[in-house]
């Protein structure tokens, strides 16, 4: 594992980045409505980030390892969609859950977060399944300090919410960031207690959590890239990038639109 810690300079770049793609999600939310199509939305997301930003969408043509390039600006996944969903020319609709996915790079540093927005009027089960993720999701992040280890993370997650019935994926974690989009380690969202990689000051990774109301089967469309629930049940996923400091964690993709953290978290940076 090579995991790249930060230096001033980098924490320096890495909370612009943050910020730079928190902002993209505000930007959005007033356009996230029924009848708004997800090629609409990366469109807009597209124009702001290299226009107002003057930074790069990080997915555009992203292809690790000589899978097929992704196509567009931004991840849209739509109700029982997992991850990686592409936007496209269907519209959204009154009642859908969408998860919108943000990577921007600005000056060689990359910032990734995403959230969970309900289309109008959601249901009581789609909007306690987004509630939920996103408490499973700080559960997590409220662990990050140095000594403890990713497996406390991955732990914290996954009992939160299996507890509360539901189900994680385990394909797809969280990862490491920095100058790369995708680097070590590897932030699973299930574990064991006390197990894996020791957290140190100046690391910076995401913590994004995907959790099912069904089981946590999953399955990959033709597309090569979206990814859906077996059983076609809702999906919903949160992400921010976080970094460790010496005393705790610092969340660095927020901004003035960013949700405010659960009841139980006490602060975005210690
Ligand atoms: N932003 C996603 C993540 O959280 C990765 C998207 S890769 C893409 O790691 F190519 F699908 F955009
Ligand atoms: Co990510
Ligand atoms: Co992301």
């Amino acid at each position: 594992m090579t995991i790249t810690f930060k230096d001033e300079h980098g924490i320096a770049g890495m909370r612009v980045a943050g910020r730079l793609a928190s902002e993209v999600l505000d930007y959005l939310t007033p356009h996230v409505q029924p009848g708004v199509t997800t090629n609409a939305l990366d469109k807009l997301a597209f124009d702001h980030i290299t226009q107002v930003q003057q930074a790069i969408p990080a997915p555009l043509n992203y292809n690790p390892s000589g899978r097929n390039p992704y196509p567009k600006s931004i991840c849209t996944s739509i109700n029982h969609q997992v991850c990686h969903g592409i936007p496209s020319d269907k519209a959204l609709k009154k009642g859908d859950i969408v998860n919108i996915d943000i990577t921007v790079i600005k000056d060689g540093w990359h910032g990734d977060t995403s959230r969970m927005f309900i289309v109008g009027e959601g249901s009581i089960a789609a909007k306690r399944l987004c509630q939920l993720t996103y408490e499973a999701m700080w559960h997590g992040i409220v662990k990050v300090k140095p000594g403890v280890r990713l497996g406390d993370i991955g732990h914290a997650i996954q009992t939160f919410a299996e507890g509360q019935g539901f189900s994680i994926v385990r394909e797809f974690c969280g990862h490491g960031i920095g100058q790369v989009f995708h680097e070590d380690p590897q932030v699973l969202h299930y574990g064991k207690p006390g197990t894996l990689e020791e957290l140190k000051p100046g690391m910076t990774f995401t913590i994004e959590p995907m959790v099912n109301a069904g089981k946590r089967d999953i399955k990959e469309m033709g597309d090569g890239w979206t990814i859906i629930t077996r059983d076609h049940s809702l999906s919903a996923q949160w992400e921010h990038t976080v970094l460790v400091t010496p005393t705790g964690y610092e969340v660095l993709t927020l901004s003035s639109g960013s949700p405010a953290p659960p009841a139980f978290v006490t602060t975005t940076a210690c």
